[in-house]
């Protein structure tokens, strides 16, 4: 009989029972979005799960959607990584990073002001972005130009890198929740035209394109994309 605590061949891995962990973004890395000694001790406290995912971590600087989220782009951020994962495995689990990019959810009072990019210039309306200074209303987003989006592609896949280099058992991409990738997905939020808006495959195509880079880093059996079609968070 195969139960909670069955162990489970999921992809390369090999876990010891199938409760896995969602992805819960706790602001707790600071300004400089460095993982730290707190995060260390609440990832160990879970490490009986068969798969912890890590929260929302941002592939590429500058896109903060929440106050102190951690990051994977900087060397500090590769050595506060490596010491969870480390404890983790210590503690004989197994973590997985989410990897992300906020898009029109990101907001200029996290990015020393610099406007939000997406797919098209839509703010999302419902809801606001908690600041320093409160909650603000989200703002117009910058339309990304197609020929910004390979440096999109290669920011995922150098936050692929660096996640291996902090030592984590695997990627899952956030395309899911009303982020960058779900924004180029969602016809809602994704108005272009080219090779990137219109069609279902169009729209899916940069979400692909990462899962290519990604994959060939880790391999295609340490990567899992998180996608929520039927989620209206974010619009
Ligand atoms: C505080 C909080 C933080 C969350 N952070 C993330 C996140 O970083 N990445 C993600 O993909 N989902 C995130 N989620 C969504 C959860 O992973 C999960 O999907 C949600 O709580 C609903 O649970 P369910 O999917 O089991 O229905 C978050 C949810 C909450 C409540």
């Amino acid at each position: 009989m195969i139960t909670l605590f069955t162990p489970l061949k999921l992809g390369a891995l090999n876990v010891p029972n199938r409760i896995f962990m969602a992805p819960l973004t706790r602001c707790r890395a600071g300004d400089a979005h460095i993982p730290n000694e707190l995060m260390a001790k609440y990832y160990v406290q879970r490490a009986s799960a068969g798969l912890i995912i890590a929260e929302a971590t941002m592939a590429i600087e500058g896109n903060s959607a929440f106050w102190q989220e951690p990051g994977i782009y900087s060397a500090e951020q590769i050595t506060g990584w490596k010491c969870v994962t480390d404890k983790v495995h210590a503690a004989d689990g197994k973590i997985f990073l989410q990897i992300w990019h906020g898009g029109r959810a990101c907001h200029p009072l996290l990015n020393r002001g610099a406007q939000p990019v997406a797919p098209s210039p839509i703010a999302i309306t419902n809801d606001g972005v908690r600041t320093p200074e409160g909650k603000k209303p989200y703002v117009i987003p910058r339309e990304l130009r197609d020929d910004e989006l390979p440096g999109i592609v290669s920011g995922f896949r150098k936050a692929a890198q660096n996640a291996k280099a902090a030592g984590f058992d695997g990627i899952e991409i956030h395309g899911a929740n009303g982020y960058l990738l779900d924004e180029f997905l969602r016809d809602g939020a994704n108005k272009r035209t080219g090779p990137y808006g219109g069609s279902v495959e169009n729209r899916a195509r940069l979400t692909l394109e990462v899962l290519e880079a990604v994959s060939s880093v880790w391999g295609n059996d340490r990567v899992g994309l998180r996608i929520s079609p039927l989620n209206s968070y974010n619009e």
